[in-house]
């Protein structure tokens, strides 16, 4: 078993500088990342952390720099794939360390083994697009590691869900080709978990017997409003990361920047035993 933070859609931007004009996204990843190591000790020990794409809001070098610097410091390896803002080029000359990448294919596609657990990250990112697609490449990639993995906890990252949310701008610019990574899932007899970033929020779903989640962002949120005029735009909040067990009576939650004041008395002043 694995246990894993799993952070999305940081979007970074150069130090010194904002993202969308409001948003000091160095900040916040700063902060988020010493909120997760003052609740190691709530957590128990990490394995490391997943990063399901944008990293960067802007492509720089210095971006991806100021984040790996800032993810590192949970001393736990740092497994991050492509979102739609990122740029594969500077990307990789910083996030390389901890993965094994794909030696036939120029995607951004690697594989990472921890005890039974095996994570496959899979790039979803069409540059200057803001919609993700598989290319033939990475599925082939994932296809060879499906026919030669035994084990059952099997993890697969991709930053685009394979899955609807109702946001209509959001699905306007989702995973083109879901049916083609359900294809390939099919030579899996068990289920692989699927985590993705994209949507800023927290959705469930199926792509065949495979669950699919997605995780808050760090930075900001898409507000759900099902109206095909919903306002194009994001919120400051809510924010998040999950944590994440990859065992099958594992779990996977999602946990809020900010809970409130607490932990609250219930209304008879009680202690709850367990
Ligand atoms: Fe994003």
């Amino acid at each position: 078993m694995a246990k894993l933070i799993h952070l999305s859609d940081l979007h970074l931007v150069s130090p010194g500088t904002l993202t969308s004009r409001v948003l000091d996204t160095n900040a916040i990843l700063e902060e988020t990342i010493n909120e997760i190591a003052n609740k190691i000790e709530y957590f128990g020990q990490i394995d490391a952390l997943v990063v399901t794409g944008d990293i960067s809001d802007d492509g720089s070098l210095e971006s991806y720099i100021s984040a790996y610097e800032k993810l590192g410091k949970l001393n736990v390896p740092v497994l991050a794939i492509p979102g739609n803002h990122d740029l594969r080029i500077p990307m990789r000359k910083i996030f390389h360390e901890d993965v094994e990448f794909s030696t036939s294919s120029t995607q951004f596609d690697w594989a990472f083994q921890h005890e039974e657990t095996l994570i496959i990250g899979l790039d979803t990112l069409v540059e200057g697009e803001n919609f993700g697609l598989l290319e033939k490449e990475s599925l082939d990639f994932l296809s060879k590691y499906l026919s030669n993995y035994q084990g059952s906890d099997l993890v697969l990252l991709i930053h685009h869900p394979p899955i609807k949310t109702g946001i209509y701008f959001m699905d306007q610019i989702g995973l083109k080709n879901s049916s083609d990574l359900s294809e390939c899932l099919k030579s899996s007899n068990n289920p692989v978990k699927i985590l993705c970033g994209h949507v800023h929020g927290v959705y469930h779903g199926l792509l065949g017997i495979h669950p699919v989640v997605t995780a808050p962002s760090v930075c900001s949120a898409f507000e759900f409003n099902r109206k095909k005029t919903a306002p194009v735009g994001f919120n400051k909040g809510p924010t998040g990361y999950a944590y994440f067990e990859t065992s099958t009576d594992g779990f996977w939650t999602a946990i809020p920047s900010n809970y409130g004041s607490g932990p609250l008395k219930f209304s008879d002043g009680s202690e709850i035993n367990t």
